[in-house]
């Protein structure tokens, strides 16, 4: 698959086979493309918590996520918890002060472009994933012991879509960009 169709057909994946399960060895695959992306410095503050065992995984989803998110992500045999080190990107990082207005929205955009490159990799190897922004952050940290010195973010659901999912209308490119 190439660049192009990689892109255009990554979608989100609300329905998974769940007999058909993601290796470690692909989570690594993809993790390995997120960590080619660029960073604030080079800074590098995106953390991933990948839950692979069949138990976790069941408790994760029905601990930490609202019904909805249960539903959609119930075949998905690996679940990513995504975090950032906050206080770095978009940090001095002699004084420890922002550099600018944007703050820790810098981790942030960090994160999103490392975990971007995550699911266009998870796409070219023809696994689906989905992210849930929705999620109880705090039973994330306590059922895995998320380091207090980390902001927990997404959980991406990843496994072998049952279904081609339809791409949702995208806003013409004039009606949010502008040429100056
Ligand atoms: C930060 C973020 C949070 C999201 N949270 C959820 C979520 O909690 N549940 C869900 O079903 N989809 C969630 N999505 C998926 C979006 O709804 C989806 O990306 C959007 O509708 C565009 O569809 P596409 O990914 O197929 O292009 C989230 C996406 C992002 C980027």
């Amino acid at each position: 698959m190439d660049f192009k169709e990689t892109l255009e057909t990554r979608r989100s994946i609300r329905s998974f086979e769940a007999d058909k399960k993601v290796s470690k060895e692909q989570l690594e695959e993809m993790l390995a493309a997120a960590g080619m992306a660029p960073s604030w410095k080079n800074s590098q503050t995106a953390r991933t918590f990948c839950v692979i065992s069949e138990e976790l995984v069941e408790k994760v989803k029905k601990e930490c996520l609202p019904e909805f998110n249960q539903r959609s992500s119930a075949g998905a045999t690996a679940l990513l918890v995504t975090a950032f080190v906050p206080g770095i990107s978009g940090f001095d990082t002699n004084t420890g002060t922002p550099v600018n207005e944007g703050g820790n929205g810098w981790g942030y955009y960090d994160l999103g472009m490392h975990d971007q490159n995550l699911l266009l990799a998870a796409r070219a190897m023809g696994l689906g994933t989905l992210v849930m922004g929705i999620r109880d952050a705090k039973k994330l940290r306590e059922l895995l012991q998320i380091p207090e010195e980390q902001e927990v973010v997404s959980v991406i659901a990843v496994g072998y879509p049952a279904a081609e999912a339809k791409m949702p209308p995208r806003k013409p490119l004039l009606e949010v960009v502008r040429f100056c």
